[in-house]
């Protein structure tokens, strides 16, 4: 039974996740800081899954924690970098710099600490998986995505030069980039705890859900281990890059 490490597993897709691989029949290890909701998961996953609480930012404590794993949960074999988040939406001119660096700290840096951290186990069983929750904010450029944009790009060409450091290894790395996906707590993080702008981004779409994207990823681990999907993009059907724009009234 292969076993799994899913950041940001307290809410959102790494919840959504966390309980499509125990389905799967998948161990799993669910990782986020609010310990509180990680043990009302355990309690409805089981024996199978681990809740681990650490900050993805703070590289000591989470080494710490993943060398005393208990037995049973050791050998990671899938690695899912989906602890991240969005921080204002304010122009670059006028966003808050600690909320920049925040999102660098949480979606740069801490993917690449546990990255680094578990990576040569896989090197050395010769076996693996790292999936990265990149986002289409890593491709296409909107108002107000400045930095956190800038971390999703980030996180692609990581995902593409981890590809290239294991060429000829048997260790795939997918960078699954989505679009507007309601029913996490996204938004809500991303306003600072202002749930009426928060439910506004959500209001006449139809968006896709943190379902739909656990599902992908169930399907990307369960693809045969001969093939690599490099990366994945979704949106819904009520998004789409849809042109340039020109501004009349300049
Ligand atoms: N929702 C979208 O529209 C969307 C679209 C594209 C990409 N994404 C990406 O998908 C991922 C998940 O998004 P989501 O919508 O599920 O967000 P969410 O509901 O806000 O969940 C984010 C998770 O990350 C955890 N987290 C945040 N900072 C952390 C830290 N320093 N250490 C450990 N855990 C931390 C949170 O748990 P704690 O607060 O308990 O630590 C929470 O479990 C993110 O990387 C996001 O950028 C989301």
């Amino acid at each position: 039974m292969n076993t799994v490490l899913v950041t940001g597993a307290s809410a959102g897709f790494g919840e959504a996740i966390c309980r499509k691989l125990i389905a799967d029949g998948y161990k799993v290890i669910g990782a986020a800081r609010r310990e509180d909701k990680l043990k009302s998961l355990a309690t409805e996953l089981g024996d199978n899954f681990l809740p681990l609480q650490f900050d993805v930012t703070q590289k000591d404590a989470v080494d710490n924690i993943l060398a005393t794993l208990p037995i049973g949960f050791q050998q990671i074999d899938i690695l899912i970098n989906n602890a991240g988040l969005a921080l204002g939406i304010e122009p670059a001119y006028e966003a808050d710099y600690t909320d920049w660096e925040t999102m660098v700290q949480t979606n740069i840096i801490g993917m690449m600490h546990l990255t680094r951290t578990i990576l040569p186990g896989m090197v050395e069983r010769n076996f693996g998986y790292i999936i990265n929750l990149g986002s289409i904010a890593g491709t296409y450029p909107y108002r107000g995505g400045n930095v956190y944009g800038a971390t999703k790009a980030f996180v692609k060409q990581f995902s593409a030069n981890l590809r290239t450091d294991l060429f000829g290894k048997k260790i795939r790395v997918t960078n699954v980039e989505p679009g507007l996906c309601g029913g996490t707590e996204f938004s809500n993080v991303r306003f600072h705890g202002d749930n009426a702008k928060a439910n506004d981004v959500y209001k006449n779409v139809q968006y896709i859900t943190a379902e739909d994207i656990a599902n992908t990823i169930s399907w990307l681990v369960n693809t045969p281990p001969h093939m690599n999907v490099n990366s994945i993009e979704i949106m819904p059907i009520a998004q789409a890059p849809a042109g340039l724009n020109v501004s009349k009234e300049m």
